[in-house]
């Protein structure tokens, strides 16, 4: 009896508090995007937020807090009221942050609910105008006569160029030059400009410049070729002769932890929907990105993927020793 009476108080409290969230959102909810407007991941934010206007029936504002890899804005996030109503669309750096600083004021996974992968987006492996290889098989013989003078510039520690950059060095078993900048646009403006040599960006980011003959390319990323205008005869890496090389770059959105279960349903239905939206995904697919629809858009599919690519990354940047305090 006393066992029964309990659980029909628990049932009443599960009820009760599911029915205190029931006109969730009643407000705006806004998209945390851990790094400068205008960049790969503003652009998929700002996309994003469109297309869950409709689902949540609320506007849907994004707030730049870029700096330190995307650090900055995810620990704005863990820090935030876990209401739904502040959430974080951070790339593959919420699975590479702990093992890349020594100190970081969140933890992944344990800060913060997974609410669905939204995206792949793999990076292109470019070069500034006029670089005298015409190819990936010539560029690795120019990369092996020109030791210590051919450069990489990535966006900063913990980017996504950076981290591509590491898998690349890893593979060629070489060592470049590596040259930071602070984010996407000064890194791709000195490439365009021929003061530096190469770069491993995103497509979102590369494409135009491909596209407008800004840039050389010389490889795709992932394990299929990308089949948009641009970029589908270009081989990509593993087949040019870096067998198995895959880095894609991804985007996810995120909860603090403790966000109530009901609005996690909520915010969940909503991402299904909005990645569903046909103006999105044609956005998306002309930049070579996918929209995901597998069950990594489910919470539990979500923590599982990013742990694994925690583990893969881990192991990348524990063998290039490169840290940040
Ligand atoms: C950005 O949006 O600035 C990028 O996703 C940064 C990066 O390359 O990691």
């Amino acid at each position: 009896m006393k066992m029964l009476t309990r659980m029909a108080g628990l049932v009443a409290l599960v009820h009760l508090s599911t029915l205190a969230w029931a006109d969730f959102p009643d407000k705006p909810v806004t998209l945390v995007v851990p790094f400068a407007a205008g960049g790969p991941s503003d652009k998929i934010a700002r996309d994003l937020a469109e297309a869950l206007r409709k689902p949540l029936g609320q506007t849907v504002i994004v707030d730049n807090a870029g700096g330190a890899g995307g650090t900055i804005g995810a620990a704005k996030v863990a820090r935030a009221n876990a209401d739904g109503y502040t959430l974080l669309v951070h790339h593959i750096g919420m699975a590479t942050a702990p093992a890349l600083y020594r100190k970081l004021s969140y933890k992944v996974p344990d800060d913060f609910e997974f609410l669905g992968l939204i995206n792949e987006a793999p990076s292109v492996l470019i070069g500034k105008p006029g670089l005298e290889p015409g190819n990936f098989a010539d560029l690795r013989k120019w990369i092996a006569g020109n030791a210590g003078k051919v450069n990489l510039a990535n966006a900063g520690l913990g980017s996504a160029s950076h981290l591509c950059g590491l898998m690349f060095q890893s593979a060629l078993k070489t060592n470049l030059t590596t040259i930071p900048y602070k984010g996407t646009a000064p890194a791709m403006n000195d490439l365009i400009g021929g003061q530096v040599d190469l770069m491993c960006e995103q497509a979102t980011n590369a494409v135009p410049q491909i596209e407008g003959k800004k840039v050389k390319v010389f490889g795709v990323t992932s394990m299929q070729r990308l089949q948009i205008p641009a970029l589908k005869d270009v081989p990509t890496l593993s087949e040019a002769g870096l067998k198995e090389f895959n880095v894609q770059v991804w985007h996810g959105l995120y909860a603090p932890r403790g966000t109530p279960p009901a609005v996690l349903a909520k915010l969940n239905a909503a991402l299904r929907v909005a990645l569903k939206d046909p103006e999105l995904i044609k956005r998306e697919e002309a930049l070579g990105l996918s929209v995901i629809k597998d069950d990594r858009l489910d919470p539990a599919g979500h923590r599982k993927f990013v742990e694994a690519e925690k583990a893969r990354w881990s192991k990348v940047i524990k063998d290039a020793g490169e840290y940040a305090d």
